[in-house]
């Protein structure tokens, strides 16, 4: 199931092949976290959360901007979303949990988008209500993740594109057909709503301040699969008089197979937050580690953590404690804890973590309304 000899591909819409952080940055032209933004981030969150103490957030665009504007008093919005194509799984809730804590930090409003256009415009097979029903089911998933009521919107970008089509319209007019060929690899048979859409994914960077008059920054955190949209955003953002939207990147947490970032494409290696706690812990218990092939070897040679799923899920979600985490990662390197023992640990944590999100995905179901964006 490897995929790590192909060449590399990071698009919204397909990720594969061995992914080289660092060149991303490059390529993409974007900046890395240093430890001196690590240090001026917490100097307002205080301890650093998980997310950048380990290095998952990654690579910005124009945060030091959004913490100038800040520490002068001004007020920024947070924009992150979904592209509702089925169930969630733990993987999307990575950005999401950043972004609550960035709710909860910098008391900022959130602009979720669901993006039921795209992801009916790149599936064949889907209607519109097959996305739509997925928004909907997805939106439990984003309310779970605990984002303050008063504070969140949700925009369903079907029922909502009155709002949203008013704004697209100037932000096409401004992206030309090469522009998008060349960023998102669009072909001559890609259809045309696609080839629009990009402008829609642009809207709520500038909503706040269409709403409000004030011209508002804006702060995105979504793993770098979503970079393209940001650029084509940035370019046309000054010509409207709106900002640049900034941007806080992370890596993709990886699925439980050998290789490759967690999608949906490949359930069985894929944790979805509706999975029954007992199918999730045979999912990890299937899963390929970093063990060696007999328990002999492993007792003699250790494990192998850095190419692990089950050492990285603790590392980037279940293992909040350092010293734990330490303390498992030379466990595993000197042979003493196999990968049986291991992933039943994991497999604990993960059930205790689904219980926990599905009874906050049923009471969401009394709260969706208030959620909504319903600005039509
Ligand atoms: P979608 O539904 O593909 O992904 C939702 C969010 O999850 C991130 N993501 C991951 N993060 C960590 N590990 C993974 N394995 C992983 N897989 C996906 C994505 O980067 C994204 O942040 N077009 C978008 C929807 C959208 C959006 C946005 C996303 C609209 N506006 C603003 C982010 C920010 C989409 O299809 O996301």
């Amino acid at each position: 199931m490897s995929n790590d000899d192909e060449e590399m591909v990071v698009t919204p819409w397909t990720v594969s092949g061995k992914i080289d952080y660092s060149r991303l940055v490059e390529e993409f032209g974007t900046q890395p976290l240093t430890e001196d933004m690590l240090e001026r981030i917490k100097k307002h969150t205080g301890e650093l959360h998980l997310q950048l103490r380990r290095g998952l957030f990654f690579s910005h665009r124009d945060l030091d901007w959004i913490l100038d504007m800040y520490e002068a008093g001004r007020r920024f919005v947070l924009y992150t979303g979904r592209g509702p194509s089925g169930p969630v799984h733990i993987g999307h809730l990575v950005p999401w949990i950043f972004t609550k804590h960035l709710q909860d930090v910098f008391g900022s409003k959130l602009y979720f988008q669901m993006t039921d256009d795209e992801k009916f415009l790149i599936h064949p097979e889907f209607t519109l209500d097959t996305s739509k029903g997925f928004a909907y089911d997805n939106a439990l998933d984003v309310i779970a993740t605990g984002f303050d009521p008063k504070k969140t919107k949700i925009i369903m970008d079907v029922e909502d594109s009155g709002t949203l089509y008013r704004i697209a319209v100037q932000v096409a007019k401004r992206i030309t057909f090469s522009t998008v060929k060349a960023t998102f690899g669009f072909t001559e048979s890609s259809n045309i709503g696609i080839i629009f859409f990009p402008a829609i994914q642009a809207v709520p960077c500038f909503l706040e301040t269409e709403l409000t008059g004030e011209n508002v920054p804006c702060l995105i955190p979504a793993a770098i699969d979503q970079d393209p949209y940001w650029r084509v955003t940035r370019d046309v953002a000054p010509k409207l008089g709106y900002f640049k939207p900034a941007q806080i990147h992370c890596k993709f947490l990886p699925g439980l197979g050998k290789g490759g970032k967690m999608s949906a494409s490949i359930p069985e290696t894929c944790v979805f937050t509706t999975d029954p706690p007992e199918v999730a812990e045979k999912k990890i218990w299937n899963a390929f580690t970093g063990g060696k092939p007999t328990v002999e070897e492993q007792r003699k040679l250790g494990g192998d953590p850095y190419i692990c799923p089950i050492y990285y899920y603790e590392y980037y979600l279940f293992e909040e404690d350092d010293g734990k985490l330490k303390e498992i990662c030379e466990r595993c390197r000197s042979g003493e804890l196999l990968c049986g023992e291991h992933k039943m640990m994991l497999a604990e944590k993960v059930k205790k973590f689904l219980v926990e999100h599905q009874k906050k995905r049923e009471k969401a179901k009394d709260v969706l309304d208030e959620f909504l964006f319903k600005n039509r």
